[in-house]
């Protein structure tokens, strides 16, 4: 079979040991395998190019995606995937491996609707897809924001500071609770588990007056402005308080070896599907085995919370 494989929306580290598997692995089976450029927007724009062994040699351990990658929104117009699909089919591309988060799966499964065979990798840092334990990238923006926090206590302690650290994950609390775990972070604020702001402050006034010399509040993005949060900590809880947004460093960077081996089983699992003529599914790891689920399913799941680590942040404390 033609092959084509792309990645799109928010660029994850283990994109590219991604694309290597299906690369790789589809060679293997016997298919070719096409790589198209920017996500969506080079299957419309019909920029595709044939890839071999060679061209995914040395990307293991390479950060972002060879192929590029976009958020489309012109996708949604049904004129504009139908040219999409027009153009796979005029050079015989017969089934499409996305590698992406969220917006990428909507527009997967609209593709799926309108007869097109697709199968879709889960790649977001944020682990909001539901239908997988572990979305690719995940574990290494994770290991970036401890890498980012151990370096903000240092600061904070020598200075009795609280250090407020926003994490990317969109509306999901992943990063935010599993980081702050790892680092011990005396507070941890999630879409799940809302902020209030003055049980924020009570419990900081506390912490300063039993004689702790800092603290670390972890705070998924999208849920307050964190430098008011900052100064109205300041003025209010004794403790002077700055504020860090992460941003765009916890999407770059090397691939963890775990990123790494996700990705080559998910991508070299896609192929499998392929050669069984499964598709309009979403590839995910369950309890450390590779499943996959129809993508309607996977829209109507409820992607679980780790309500039992986050408890274990006051376990701990
Ligand atoms: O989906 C990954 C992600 O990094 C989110 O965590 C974040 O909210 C969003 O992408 C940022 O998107 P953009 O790159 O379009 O600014």
């Amino acid at each position: 079979m033609k092959i084509a494989v792309l990645t799109s929306g928010g660029d994850a580290p283990g994109m590219n040991p991604a694309i290597r598997a299906v690369v790789r692995a589809g060679l293997n089976s016997g298919h070719e395998v096409y790589g198209v450029m920017d996500g969506y927007s080079g299957l419309v724009e019909g920029n595709f190019e044939k890839m071999s062994r060679k061209s995914v040699s040395e990307i293991l351990q390479k950060g972002g995606t060879i192929l590029g990658t976009a958020r489309m929104k012109d996708f949604h117009n049904k004129d504009v995937r139908q040219i999409a699909i027009d153009n796979m089919r005029k050079i015989g591309i017969e089934c499409l491996v996305v590698i992406g988060g969220d917006g990428t799966y909507r527009g997967a499964q609209a593709l799926t609707e309108m007869g097109f065979p697709v199968i879709g990798i889960p790649g977001t840092i944020d682990n909001d897809l539901a239908g997988t334990d572990f979305t690719i990238g995940f574990h290494t923006a994770l290991d970036t924001i401890v890498e980012a926090i151990d370096k903000l206590r240092d600061t904070a302690s020598s200075h009795q500071r609280c250090s407020i650290v926003e994490t990317m994950g969109r509306n999901c609390g992943d990063l935010a609770i599993m980081a702050g775990l790892s680092c011990g972070a005396e507070f941890i604020i999630t879409q799940e588990h809302k902020l209030n702001k003055n049980d924020l402050i009570e419990k900081l006034k506390v912490h300063k007056s039993e004689g702790r010399r800092n603290a670390i509040i972890v705070i998924t993005e999208n849920i307050t402005n964190v430098h008011e949060l900052a100064d109205e900590i300041t003025e209010k809880s004794g403790f002077a308080c700055r504020a860090t947004v992460l941003g765009y460093v916890q999407r770059g960077g090397s691939p963890s070896a775990e990123d790494r081996i996700l990705a080559g089983r998910m991508g070299s699992f896609a192929i499998d599907l392929i050669n069984n003529q499964t598709f309009g599914v979403a590839i995910g790891v369950m309890n450390s085995k590779m499943i996959y689920l129809p993508f309607e399913e996977v829209f109507q799941m409820k992607n679980e919370s780790m309500e039992e680590l986050y408890q274990l942040v006051s376990k701990l404390s």
